[in-house]
């Protein structure tokens, strides 16, 4: 794995707290000037207040005064790579507009795609 992003998106999902579905998520987001911001999944014993590791990275970044992003990375341990949620997509292109999408494993399989592509016809700002 040469990528740092895939990497950190590796390294976060170590992080993750899923004692209910234990299925550990990680992603990194990579900001206009190449500094990269982590999150993993945080699950709750309400389970409807669980966070994905998606939108813990990009408020992170967002609450740290980030506002542009390159691409975002998601690491789970499947081998048909795992994508964002529809919520996750939703919050990333808020945040992130049409940005690029790596879906990585730990065997280092990876999927590029675009965000439009995953979520192709958004509800956002043009609209208000
Ligand atoms: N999860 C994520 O963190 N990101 C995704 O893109 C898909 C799902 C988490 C939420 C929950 O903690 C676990 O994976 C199972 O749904």
């Amino acid at each position: 794995m040469t990528d740092p992003l895939l990497t950190a998106a590796l390294a976060a999902r170590e992080f993750a707290c899923a004692p209910y579905s234990k299925f550990k998520v990680g992603a990194a987001l990579e900001d206009s000037k190449g500094g990269v911001h982590t999150g993993c999944n945080v699950e709750n014993a309400t389970y409807g207040l669980t966070v994905c590791a998606e939108r813990v990275a990009v408020f992170k970044a967002i609450s740290e005064g980030v506002r542009q992003f390159r691409r975002v990375a998601v690491a789970a341990d499947t081998d048909n790579l795992t994508p964002p949620c529809g919520a996750c997509r939703q919050i990333l292109w808020e945040f992130c507009g049409d940005v690029e999408i790596i879906l990585v494993n730990p065997r280092g399989k990876t999927e590029t795609y675009q965000l439009k592509d995953l979520f192709p016809k958004p509800f956002d700002v043009s609209y208000l």
